[in-house]
């Protein structure tokens, strides 16, 4: 799945480019929409990311392209790796800046885990 987004303003920290918290609350948002429509009847919620590393600034007018792939799925837990590119809005170029695995679980009305069902 691929998603984008305009890097606002009001998304900086006080540096004046992006505060990371924002980066991975989007990570985790289009990471769950992926999962949401893949598994459209069951629920999840987020358990982990195998790694966190900014690996580039990001500035206001930025544009970033989330690219979400199921990686692997497990008795309740499906893993999506997602990619985050950025470019200008005035420039095709496209550097990457972020990449994590991300976990989901699967959780029933109570929120106790339990198996995915196919
Ligand atoms: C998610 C939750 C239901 C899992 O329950 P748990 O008893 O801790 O689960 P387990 O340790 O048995 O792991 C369940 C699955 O997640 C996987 N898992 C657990 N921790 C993981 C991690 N850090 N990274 C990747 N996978 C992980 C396990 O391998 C297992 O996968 P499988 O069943 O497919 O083999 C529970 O931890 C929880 O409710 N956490 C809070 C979730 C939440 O509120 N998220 C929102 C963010 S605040």
């Amino acid at each position: 799945m691929t998603t984008c987004k305009l890097v606002m303003p009001g998304d900086m920290n006080h540096y004046g480019f992006l505060f990371g918290g924002k980066m991975l609350m989007w990570v985790d948002e289009v990471a769950w929409l992926s999962v949401s429509e893949d598994y459209p009847t069951l629920h999840f919620v987020t358990v982990g990311m195998s790694e966190v590393k900014f690996k580039k600034s990001v500035h206001p007018k930025s544009v970033l392209r989330f690219e979400t792939r199921r990686q692997a799925t497990g008795r309740t837990s499906v893993t999506y790796h997602v990619d985050v590119f950025c470019r200008q809005i005035e420039s095709r170029d496209e550097e990457i800046v972020f990449s994590t695995d991300i976990t989901f679980v699967c959780v029933d009305n109570n929120g106790v885990k339990t198996p995915i069902k196919p």
